[in-house]
């Protein structure tokens, strides 16, 4: 799914994405590799790779997110591409992807682990998170519920598998899964609007079609629906459940 990023907003109120993505570095096994950052968004952890003496390309179908990566990091390569349907003209030691393939339709996840795959050198690793099985569950659920009550359909924008289904998926592809991880991670956030904040930023879609009015009524009355369970000492939390995988090419299909 492509949609349009507020660049700013996301890069001053949701660092706390590349700063938790920092940790998913360590599992890339060895130094000095060719890297491409698939769906590198504002080009933080693209630099945080580069840090680290990995030669790095940042890949993103945003052209808002690209134009503030190549502001912020011009010294570093960037380029547009749908992360279900590139090429690159040299394969890759690595493919790395934090926080975006749970962006991307369940029927389109085949598609992209081909691309991936393709991308990689053979033995190259493919090491990512992405929110996995009961992401946000409490906030979908009330979505879910404010939807309903004035007779909408909530329609889920994400994919968040568990390790089976994704493990599976990797092996149809070709890789070998060498570390799969399901575990929660409640992450504060910024601001005493946090929540309203994080549902204007990142739930689009189920809104096409609903007037103004009515999306804020919905926005407002999930917020006031998940105080208790999210809000703690005046902070917000997220329920975020991260997968995080490394999985290497063992043939190309
Ligand atoms: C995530 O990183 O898990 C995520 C972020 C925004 C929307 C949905 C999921």
């Amino acid at each position: 799914m492509n949609i349009q990023w507020n660049a700013e907003g996301y890069t001053q109120n949701f660092s706390f994405v590349h700063e938790y993505g920092s940790q998913l570095l360590s599992l890339i096994d060895g130094r000095g590799l060719s890297v491409l950052d698939l769906g590198c968004g504002n080009g933080a952890l693209t630099a945080r790779l580069a840090q680290a003496g990995f030669q790095v390309q940042g890949l993103d179908a945003s052209p808002e997110l690209l134009e503030t990566a190549r502001r912020n990091y011009p010294e570093l390569a960037f380029r547009q591409g749908d992360a279900v349907d590139f090429q690159v003209s040299v394969p890759f030691d690595v493919v790395f992807s934090n926080a975006v393939l749970h962006w991307i339709d369940r029927e389109k996840q085949d598609a992209m682990l081909r691309c991936v795959s393709r991308a990689l050198k053979p033995s190259g690793q493919f090491v990512f998170e992405l929110g996995g099985h009961g992401n946000n569950a409490l906030i979908h659920g009330a979505l879910e519920r404010a939807f309903a009550r004035r007779g909408l359909t909530y329609r889920m924008p994400f994919y968040f598998p568990t390790v089976g289904q994704y493990a599976a998926r990797l092996e149809a592809a070709g890789f070998k899964v060498t570390d799969a991880h399901l575990f929660d991670r409640p992450t504060p956030l910024n601001g005493q609007d946090g929540l309203y904040d994080w549902l204007c930023m990142f739930i689009k879609s189920p809104f096409e079609g609903i007037d103004p009015a009515t999306r804020e009524d919905i926005l407002w009355e999930t917020v006031q629906s998940l105080r208790e369970a999210l809000l703690q000492n005046g902070v917000w939390y997220c329920d975020y459940v991260r997968l995080r995988c490394r999985a290497v090419k063992e043939s190309e299909i």
